[in-house]
């Protein structure tokens, strides 16, 4: 059922004109802080939203922004053609699906949440095998900010799907980005993205908690920080290029990363910092430095990451 021009509609936002009355509904199923934020985009741009969530309060918020709550899984399924999923991992969606009709047949199903690229050719199988088509989408966003200038929605699947759906997926995240026909290909981009985010963010707070425990400033480390951001710029594209000739090598820096990362461990435990964070890394390099020895060549640490032992 399109929701359009019905009865059933939420009153027009402010600010709404007659033109966005036209504008396709889309149901969101999981409504946690992404989900949210994908409703209230949607709704600002226009389009009838049709919700549902597991658990009744957060849908309860999101009626009160303007979105229809779906009483049933089969109710939000049949209100739109195209369905958004934001669930906390792909197990979820077979369990909310199941819940709804077994024929998927018109609907598109673009799954927002993050997994493996192999759990999400998994789900995308899933639904094709239930007569619906399906897109994967990877918020790589600023938080929940889907409109920042630098957040990029990556997404993977069927150009034609892709085709159809680009309006939509834009108007979610401006910078939106096909990446392939295989459905994994969004997630490991997006998990790629992750693993470098989650080692920087991790080791920022050591840094900071570094500065803090010293009694130094940390305004005026971040000040030092941040300073010269292209030279992080410069060390991923000198990486990437060393990488495709087959990686970074050489013994007498790897001998130096490995002796700076023990100055770091000393540093932090001097003033009870936990440096577990930072011993990882320097077993990298020790592997590394080993692997050079056993071989009797440079063997890079992306080298250590792809399996190599000797
Ligand atoms: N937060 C971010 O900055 C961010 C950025 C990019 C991508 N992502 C990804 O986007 C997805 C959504 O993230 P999020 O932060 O909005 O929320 P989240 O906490 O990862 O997921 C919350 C949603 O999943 C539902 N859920 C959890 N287990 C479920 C189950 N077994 N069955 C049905 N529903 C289930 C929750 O329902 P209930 O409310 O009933 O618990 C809620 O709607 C995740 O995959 C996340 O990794 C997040």
């Amino acid at each position: 059922m399109d929701l359009v021009n019905t009865t059933e509609n939420p009153p027009l936002r402010k600010g709404h004109n007659m033109s966005e009355k036209t504008k396709p509904s889309v149901t969101v199923i999981g409504l946690g802080p992404m989900g949210r934020a994908t409703v209230k985009v949607l709704l600002d741009a226009g389009h009838p939203v049709t919700a549902w969530n597991r658990t009744r309060p957060k849908l309860d918020a999101i009626a009160e922004l303007g979105a229809r709550p779906a009483d049933t899984v089969a109710e939000a399924l049949a209100a739109s053609d195209t369905i958004l999923l934001s669930l906390i991992h792909y197990d979820a969606m077979y369990g909310v699906l199941e819940q709804g009709p077994a024929d998927l047949t018109g609907k598109t199903i673009v799954n927002l949440s993050s997994d493996s690229p192999e759990q999400t050719r998994k789900g995308a199988a899933w639904v094709t095998a239930r007569g619906g088509d399906f897109l994967t989408g990877a918020y790589m966003t600023q938080s929940d900010d889907l409109q920042h200038t630098a957040s990029r929605l990556y997404v993977s699947g069927p150009e034609p799907l892709f085709d159809a759906h680009r309006d939509l997926l834009e108007t979610l995240v401006p910078a939106t980005h096909h990446l392939g026909e295989d459905h994994g290909l969004a997630q490991v981009y997006y998990q790629a993205a992750l693993a470098r985010f989650h080692a920087f963010l991790a080791s920022f707070e050591q840094a900071l908690a570094i500065v803090e425990a010293s009694g130094a400033d940390i305004d005026r480390f971040v000040a030092f920080a941040t300073e010269s951001p292209e030279s992080d710029v410069d060390f991923m594209r000198y990486f990437a290029e060393a990488v495709k000739q087959g990686g970074w090598g050489d013994v007498a820096n790897l001998e130096m990363m490995h002796a700076g990362a023990q100055h770091v461990i000393d540093t932090a435990e001097e003033v009870g910092v936990d440096a577990d964070l930072t011993r990882a890394v320097q077993r990298y390099y020790r592997r590394a430095l080993d692997a050079s020895e056993q071989t009797g060549r440079p063997v890079p640490v992306y080298r250590i990451f792809r399996g190599e032992t000797a």
